[in-house]
């Protein structure tokens, strides 16, 4: 819209220089303020709004008619009327106010400060935790590979074994998981040694990773005929921890699952001792978890008598929602020990990061979901172990 078709008067007021101010514009600027701020703040003002709307080098003008007003009776008709107004008004909070904004980045900067406070150190004894759930897409394998870039980035050294042959886990940590990669397929059926599969993170010094191949979609099958089936990984861990290879002892091996009690999931929990639930905060995130806790039992029963659930984790938090919370109360009240404080909340840069081959640790370092994992990964670190302050 070009300024000639802009309504009269407008024009006139952005373009007017101030000689042409008409006049009594500059008195109405003066009242104008008083006006206001006798509205919104009934005498006597608090010092903190004072100081807010009567700057030290507040224009002269103002403060000659607050002069004129308190001082000499020679009140003008707008400002009287404005105060007599003002004992009408009900009293408005003066609590100083913060955006929701100000608030979520000071509550970050302050959870940031804590994070960096002590060092995470390495398990007395390597740690071994199956990251189960046979509800599908609750974030098991966001978990995985997160909470792995978390404490290898905190200086532990961390496997990452991707029994899903979706091998997603192997995707988010950018480790190329084609049908001539040698994988967790080759350990598991062939009886390859685990250190002939392993790749380190690209991005992650101390992360490493067995990746899956599509060759594991079959695996469930042929393991059905092979001897001490539901061990083999269990087996190639504990060989490889007696003699590392190249990637050295590990201090923490995270085992990927997928959604389904199959001989891969069964594997898993028998080379592990501590199971760890990622929980979506959604409606049915309770639904199955019954059914988990069984077969887990079973597994005890039968062939692990080890196991345990030790680590509860709430993912894809929404805390617009009622629901998030509602389900967060529920799994805290019933497994008060195992969730952990930190929740994962939903956000677009974890869902992002995996389509670039990243985790979010390094996607977008800054980020509330980085910052969150970083959080559970301490406090799983600390579980039975002692942080140095
Ligand atoms: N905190 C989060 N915020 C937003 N999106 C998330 C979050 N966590 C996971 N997601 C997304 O949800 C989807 C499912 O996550 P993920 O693949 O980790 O679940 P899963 O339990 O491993 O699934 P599956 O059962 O198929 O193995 C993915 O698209 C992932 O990017
Ligand atoms: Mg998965």
């Amino acid at each position: 819209m070009s300024t000639t078709s802009l309504p009269t008067g407008w024009q006139g007021t952005a373009a007017t220089p101030k000689t042409a101010e008409p006049v009594g514009w500059r008195n109405a600027a003066v009242i104008e303020p008083t006006v206001q701020v006798g509205a919104l703040r009934p005498v006597p003002a608090s010092p903190a709004a004072t100081a807010l709307t009567e700057p030290a080098s507040a224009p002269r003008e103002t403060d000659v008619s607050r002069e004129t007003v308190t001082d000499t009776g020679a009140v003008s008709r707008e400002t009287s009327a404005a105060e007599t107004a003002a004992d009408d008004l009900p009293l408005v909070d003066e609590t100083p106010r913060t955006s929701p904004l100000a608030d979520e980045l000071a509550d970050q900067a302050r959870r940031r400060a804590q994070l960096s406070a002590g060092k995470v150190v390495p398990p007395a004894q390597p740690r071994v935790l199956t990251i189960s759930n046979q509800k599908g897409g609750v974030g098991k394998t966001t978990t995985t590979v997160n909470i792995a870039a978390a404490l290898a980035q905190f200086g532990l050294k961390v496997l990452v074994i991707d029994i899903d042959p979706q091998g997603n886990a192997s995707t988010a940590l950018g480790i190329p998981h084609h049908a001539e990669v040698p994988s967790v397929y080759d350990v598991v059926v062939e009886d390859d040694e685990l250190a002939g599969v392993l790749q380190e993170c690209p991005d992650i010094p101390g992360l490493w990773c067995a990746p899956a191949t599509i060759d594991l979609a079959g695996a469930e099958l042929e393991l059905v005929s092979l001897v001490a089936r539901e061990s083999r990984l269990k087996r190639a861990i504990d060989q490889y921890q007696r003699e590392p290879g190249a990637a050295g002892r590990f201090d923490f091996i995270l085992i990927d699952c997928p959604p389904s009690l199959g001989l891969l999931t069964v594997n898993a929990f028998v080379a592990a001792e501590e199971v760890f639930i990622p929980i979506q905060c959604e409606y049915y995130a309770l639904e199955g978890l019954s059914q988990l806790l069984k077969n887990i039992e079973l597994i005890r029963a039968h062939l692990n008598p080890r196991l345990h659930v030790s680590t509860i984790l709430l993912t894809m938090y929404d805390a617009r929602t009622r629901l998030s919370a509602q389900v967060a109360d529920e799994v805290r009240a019933h497994f008060a020990d195992q969730v952990l404080k930190a929740s994962i909340p939903r956000s677009v840069r974890i869902s992002e990061a995996p389509s670039h081959g990243q985790t979010v640790l390094t996607y977008d370092p800054s980020s509330s979901g980085a910052l969150s994992y970083s959080e559970a990964a301490k406090e799983l670190a600390a579980q039975g172990t002692k942080i140095d302050e």
